[in-house]
């Protein structure tokens, strides 16, 4: 027996976004827990974050970031084949987004499922885009990072209360000429689970800020270098580098070791936007697509890193 084994090449198409209405500010934040703007930007580099209404949902959110993907995208919802939702902050484990958020965009019975992978879902959701198209005859693919992370921090609770925010980003993944997606590059260190965890479902999200810290400047650097070793390329040749959002100090950190170019263009959205987990790297990579910062051709490195502890990382070519 022998099975068919379509083989195509996979690109990106385009990202989408969807920020909620409401800006919260560090100002705000100092009148609810014992904190100020000054510590807030001085220790994880966020100047605002956006919190979702109420009755504003995951898969509220998820639609939203997914349609602005397929209109930039010049497709339909008929061209969809498969939806892949990459989310650590559902109100339940079941049913997933994907499936409802696929009905919701009038994609008809398309593959769905979701990922959670916390703030490296994004990443390993694009690497099996890249493979539904390569080995599993997909013809498009839609890629949503979301977060509701203000259903699960603590407004008690100072040191994350200041970091996590709400959104979704998104990406459409087609066929193309050439394999412009690289191979991830993934690992896992579930020894240090509760580094980032919520216990039970009656708890809110615990962080063991410091330990989080160490190993994202680290394990996670040394991560980015097999990136590039894993495709033959150098961090010279990397025109934009979008880490995780988590945080700019890890950023910062990070660059202090990682020699990119002088003129290479490093993602700060977290400054804006806060650390929103899964939807951090096409949030990042909407916006620098969007300012024109990040061009048509660019060579893009992109790693996710969070709870499990878990990462995932690739190079792709800017579309
Ligand atoms: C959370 C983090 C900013 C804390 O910074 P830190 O320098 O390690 O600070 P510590 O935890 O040692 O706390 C230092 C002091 O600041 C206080 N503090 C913590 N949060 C505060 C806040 N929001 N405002 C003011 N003070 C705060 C602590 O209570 C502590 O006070 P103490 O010395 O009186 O006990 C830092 O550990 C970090 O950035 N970790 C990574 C977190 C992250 O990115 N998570 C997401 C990963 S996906």
């Amino acid at each position: 027996m022998q099975f068919p084994s379509p083989r195509h090449n996979a690109r990106i198409l385009s990202f989408g976004a969807y920020r909620p209405e409401r800006v919260v500010t560090n100002a705000e934040l100092a009148t609810v827990v014992e904190t100020s703007d000054e510590w807030i930007r001085t220790r994880v580099g966020i100047e605002t974050r956006y919190f979702s209404r109420p009755d504003e949902t995951v898969v509220d959110m998820a639609v939203a970031a997914g349609q602005d993907a397929l209109t930039r995208s010049g497709l339909t919802a008929a061209d969809i084949d498969l939806v892949i939702v990459a989310s650590c902050t559902l109100p339940t484990p079941i049913p997933g987004a994907a499936a409802p958020v696929a009905h919701r965009l009038g994609i008809d019975s398309p593959g769905a499922y979701d990922v959670n992978a916390a703030c490296a879902g994004f990443c390993y959701g694009l690497a099996q885009a890249s493979s539904a198209i390569q080995v599993n005859d997909a013809r498009n693919v839609l890629v949503i990072g979301v977060e509701k992370f203000t259903d699960w921090v603590d407004p008690s609770d100072r040191t994350t209360y200041i970091i996590f925010g709400d959104g979704a980003g998104a990406a459409v993944v087609t066929r193309g000429d050439d394999q412009t997606i690289g191979p991830a590059v993934w690992g896992s260190s579930g020894d240090r689970a509760d580094a980032l965890y919520i216990p039970d479902r009656n708890s809110m999200l615990a962080m063991d800020g410091p330990a989080v810290f160490r190993w994202a400047t680290t394990d996670i650097r040394d991560e980015v270098r097999r990136i590039c070793e894993r495709s033959g390329v150098t961090l010279e040749d990397i025109d934009v580098f979008v880490p995780h959002q988590a945080n700019m100090r890890i950023i910062d950190a990070m660059l202090r070791s990682l020699k990119f170019r002088d003129d290479a263009v490093i993602a700060r959205d977290i400054a804006r936007s806060g650390n929103t987990s899964a939807a951090s790297i096409p949030l990042a990579l909407a916006s620098l697509s969007d300012t024109g910062q990040a061009k048509a051709g660019d060579l893009v490195l992109v790693i996710g890193f969070g709870a499990g502890l878990a990462f995932a990382g690739q190079l792709f070519v800017m579309p």
